[in-house]
């Protein structure tokens, strides 16, 4: 019997908002109280992030304790899981550095996440034109140093959004490739993706494909009540349910997308209240039959969107309040990072250790010594 591990991360860039709660960090509170894991590891992923923001350590350093609020928040017990910070362990550099060999350079141009990260942020336009164009070498290599991230920890599973396939393919790719060139020292993971097709890419308050702090269309689980009304209140529904009693969309419809990813039946009973009106009033005991209705017109948005602010309170609530008593006591989160971090260390230099033996670049061990 193998042992069941857990390796995921995200890049401190920011403060997380509900996209990043439904697709991965609800999933890891759940499989952290299944207590189905030997080890669950949870990294803040800095250095990666350092990978598109040389020029802005500043944002990065600033997001870290954000991040790790926000995961205490969501519920993640540092009992239960170690979160850890990537930059101090630099076992993973170290270990990038030999898997790096192991890639090519035409087979990280096809990585289709690179690749559309790469057409994001203009990587690409004309370097002769502008010298700050072009790829930074430590972007286009992130791939190979996430395969570090995975095996450092001999991760069995790896809950992601779909857009990390490509990270998980190349992992595997990597590890397949050093089990048979040296020794079979590494653990191919699986990628565990939401069960749930709304919770895959949760889109902008606007409808736009994707929440992203740049675009300015996101609920952060740290926002405050009157903030959530406000950004829900003004959420992009379907353009062409211009009368209640039209009948409207509910397909691309972001409303009803962050209904599917939040919404459960128990919110009926305690929300039932917000589609009682006086000139129109319904009772509702699951999300079908307000699709039902919303599809045969008669049902206005503004009734929808009060019982998804209510069904999003009640979701963040819990967490504003454990984020607040956190930060009342950030030494406390400071330790919880520094402790996970230790944790993670040992388990990466115990992993390096054995890379290098199969490699046989351990040349001043008794069994690897070179005379
Ligand atoms: N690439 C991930 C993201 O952009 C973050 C990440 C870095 C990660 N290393 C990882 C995720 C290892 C899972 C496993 O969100």
């Amino acid at each position: 019997m193998g042992r069941k591990v857990i390796l995921t991360g995200d890049r401190p860039t920011g403060r997380l908002h509900i996209g990043h709660y439904v697709g991965s960090l609800r999933r890891r509170v759940e499989l952290q109280d299944s207590g189905t894991f030997d080890d669950i590891f949870v990294m803040i992923a800095d250095a990666q992030a350092l990978t598109d923001n040389a020029d802005n350590p500043g944002k990065i350093r600033d997001s870290i304790l954000q991040v790790a609020l926000d995961y205490l928040a969501a519920g993640l017990d540092p009992a239960k899981t170690h979160i850890f910070i990537q930059s101090q362990i630099s076992e993973l550099t170290e270990l990038t550095f030999f898997y790096n060999n192991l890639v090519t350079v035409q087979r990280l141009q096809r990585n289709p996440t690179v690749k559309a990260e790469i057409q994001m942020r203009g990587f690409n336009e004309d370097v002769a034109q502008d010298n700050k164009a072009g790829i930074p070498v430590g972007f286009f290599c992130y791939p190979i140093s996430q395969a570090a991230d995975i095996t450092a920890f001999k991760a069995t599973v790896v809950p992601v959004g779909e857009d990390q396939e490509p990270m998980l393919e190349q992992t595997r790719e990597i590890v397949r490739k050093f089990n048979a060139t040296y020794a079979p020292v590494l653990v191919e993971p699986e990628i565990l993706l939401p069960d749930n097709a709304s919770c895959m890419r949760l889109p902008g308050t606007d409808g736009k494909a994707k929440m992203s702090k740049s675009l300015g269309n996101c609920i952060y689980l740290s926002d405050d009540a009157p903030t959530v009304s406000a950004k829900v209140r003004g959420m992009y529904t379907d353009p062409n349910h211009l009368q209640v009693s039209d009948p409207g969309k509910v397909e691309g419809n972001p409303v009803f997308t962050y209904l599917d990813a939040f919404c459960r039946d128990e919110h009926f009973e305690k929300f039932g209240a917000c589609f009682q009106g006086r000139k129109a009033s319904f009772e509702f005991h699951n999300l079908d039959e307000v699709k039902a209705q919303y599809r045969a017109g008669g049902l206005g948005d503004v009734m929808v969107k009060n019982f998804l602010d209510a069904v999003l309170q009640d979701t963040l609530q819990p967490m504003r309040e454990r984020r607040a008593r956190f930060e009342q006591d950030l030494p406390y989160v400071v330790e919880v990072l520094r402790q996970g971090t230790e944790a993670a260390r040992a388990v990466a230099a115990q992993t390096l250790a054995e890379v290098k033996r199969a490699m046989r670049i351990n040349y001043f061990e008794p069994e690897g010594g070179l005379i």
